[in-house]
């Protein structure tokens, strides 16, 4: 990586930096007011006060009042109290592993996608049996930014109540949400979603890591997955993170303010990287729909490579980006979302997943966006070269040079052959 430019970091779903604003704001929670919230005297009042405040803001954020949310270390937390209060469950193919490892551990099954992403209605409602009692669909899913179809679910869930009721089938039917990915560009409410439960998560919204909430509507009665000292209603007992709060509740007004502006921003920025990469004739297979996706997400594949040696060469030209959800591309997995696609195993194993935030301009998904296409390059040259013919690295050298001198849509970028990448 070169150590006189900054990175150019494409993982925003993964991953985004504390803003500005949300640092300032949680900063005298650190040290100044560090009192515990549950202490009798006047100063923990008053942090007692600045925590009740955080999260009613935030609560109002998704139409929702402060009572109605309990505040979590992170979304997989809230996913997990969330579906206490299930036993028999659809979720979709493609949610996020938080949601499926939950589900595997009761009645579950799993609702098909179409070739975007975006789920199948006829499945769904196939699926939706009176046994069920819990749904859990993503609003966004973190790998492809399908965005799904949130009116036609609720209606279904609508009417299979009203045919349990007519019927006089007592079994509850709960609806949740994981909208970790959906609350920095989505405006939410939770009335209109029509959802039971909806998780939300802070580091997704440039708020603190490890802090998440779950809105919890009167009528569902979930179960304490930790026990202690009783607090957030006996749902999350521990001492309460009053600065990942505060943090949260000021990233994600924040978010909320420029909802528009940003969009506006990605859809602009995604359109120069897709124009970029067509017009470098490396052959994209853009994934995902092109409506109904997050602004913000450009996954795309490139059938017959190896994704992880682009992310290997691309990271060595200071450009970080991954193949999937973050935490199965560590375990080396293949994306379970991709293969919900029907994405064949080559179309998989050849799959960027980029994502956008603020810390990118124009300049730089420009020269990303040129540096993706000297890669792809030169591994389709690399593949298309007998597999025993060995380069020496001076020739190598200058066939890069003269690659170089010949493209002139890489902007002066070339990708330089490293050790490790020969190696690997
Ligand atoms: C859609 C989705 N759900 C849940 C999670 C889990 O979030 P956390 O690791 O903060 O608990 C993530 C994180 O990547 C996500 O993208």
């Amino acid at each position: 990586m070169s150590k006189t430019s900054p990175i150019i970091y494409l993982d925003h779903a993964a991953a985004t930096p504390l803003s500005p604003v949300a640092k300032q704001a949680m900063e005298p929670f650190w040290a100044q007011d560090f009192f515990n919230p549950s202490s009798p005297y006047l100063p923990a009042k008053r942090v007692r006060e600045a925590y009740e405040d955080a999260k009613n803001r935030l609560a109002h954020l998704i139409g929702a009042k402060g009572n109605d949310l309990v505040i979590t270390a992170g979304a997989t937390e809230s996913i997990n109290l969330a579906f206490t209060a299930a036993s028999n469950c659809l979720i979709l193919a493609t949610e996020h592993d938080s949601v499926r490892a939950v589900a595997s551990r009761i009645e579950h099954q799993e609702i098909a996608v179409n070739q975007y992403g975006l789920i199948d209605l006829e499945d769904f409602r196939a699926k939706l049996t009176p046994e069920v009692d819990f749904i859990s669909i993503a609003m966004v899913n973190n790998e492809l930014g399908a965005i799904q179809p949130f009116s036609q679910i609720s209606e279904i869930i609508r009417q299979e109540r009203q045919r349990r009721l007519g019927a006089g089938e007592p079994n509850p039917l709960f609806f949740h949400s994981d909208a970790s990915q959906a609350f920095n560009l989505i405006d939410l409410n939770v009335s209109r979603l029509g959802v039971d439960l909806l998780t939300l998560n802070s580091a997704k919204v440039y708020g603190p890591k490890a802090v998440g909430a779950l809105f919890i509507k009167s009528n569902v009665k979930l179960s304490p997955i930790q026990f202690g000292g009783g607090q957030e209603r006996g749902l999350r007992a521990g001492t309460e993170n009053v600065p990942g709060l505060i943090g949260f509740a000021a990233a994600a007004a924040e978010a909320k303010a420029h909802l528009k502006s940003n969009r506006q921003h990605y859809v602009e920025l995604v359109d120069i990287l897709k124009n970029q990469l067509q017009t470098a004739q490396i052959e994209p297979v853009f994934l995902g729909h092109p409506k109904h996706q997050l602004a913000n997400f450009c996954p795309v594949s490139f059938p017959g490579l190896d994704a992880e040696r682009l992310i290997f060469m691309l990271e060595e030209q200071g450009v970080c980006l991954s193949t999937g959800a973050a935490c199965s591309a560590s375990k080396g997995q293949k994306s379970h979302v991709l293969a919900a696609i029907g994405l064949s195993d080559t179309e998989i194993a050849g799959s960027l997943r980029i994502t956008l935030g603020l810390t990118n301009d124009q300049v730089q998904i420009e020269r990303a966006g040129a540096l993706i296409a000297a890669a792809v390059n030169q591994e389709r040259q690399r593949l298309s070269e007998p597999a025993t013919k060995v380069q020496a690295p001076k020739a190598q050298a200058d066939k890069q040079q003269s690659i170089k001198n010949q493209d002139p849509k890489t902007h002066g970028v070339n990708i330089q052959s490293t050790k490790k990448v020969a190696a690997a």
